[in-house]
């Protein structure tokens, strides 16, 4: 009996421990998902202008500004989609600085962008 309440604090700590472990800015991807790194770099590159809950990026705070990207929470990207925003400064190639970020790490935040963008899209 007294061994069974044991092991349900032991968990319910375990449990209450993971929920506070992601990131301390803010980042809401686990270390250990493959999406972590794109997580990282958006929050570095891209956060000052995009919002994007699970990145902790909450733009620049004035929507009024010209240079405030899409709310990413709001838009669904595909990965296509998203490299290609990055490679050529968004879609429209006007505002959004170029390859902020390269290569590998330009993939690495794809992925991250198209998975979990558009959470909060509805359908
Ligand atoms: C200086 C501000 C700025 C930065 C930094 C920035 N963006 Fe953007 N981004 C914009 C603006 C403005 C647009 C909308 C205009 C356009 O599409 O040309 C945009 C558009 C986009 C779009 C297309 C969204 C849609 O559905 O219309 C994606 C995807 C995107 N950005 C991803 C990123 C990623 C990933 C990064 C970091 C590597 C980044 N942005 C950094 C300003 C920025």
């Amino acid at each position: 009996m007294r061994a069974a309440l044991i092991t349900t604090l032991a968990l319910a700590a375990a449990v209450g421990l993971s929920a506070c472990g992601f990131g301390a800015n803010g980042i809401q991807v686990s270390e250990n998902e493959p999406e972590y790194q794109g997580a990282e770099l958006f929050s570095a590159r891209c956060a000052g202008c995009h919002t994007l809950t699970p990145a902790g990026a909450e733009g620049t705070g004035n929507r009024g500004t010209r240079v405030q990207g899409p709310n990413l929470d709001q838009r669904v990207e595909t990965f296509e989609s998203a490299l290609f925003a990055i490679q050529n400064g968004g879609y429209s190639g006007a505002i959004m600085p170029q390859n902020i970020v390269v290569g590998d790490e330009a993939e690495a935040v794809a992925r991250f962008v198209a998975k979990y963008a558009g959470g909060d899209a509805g359908d």
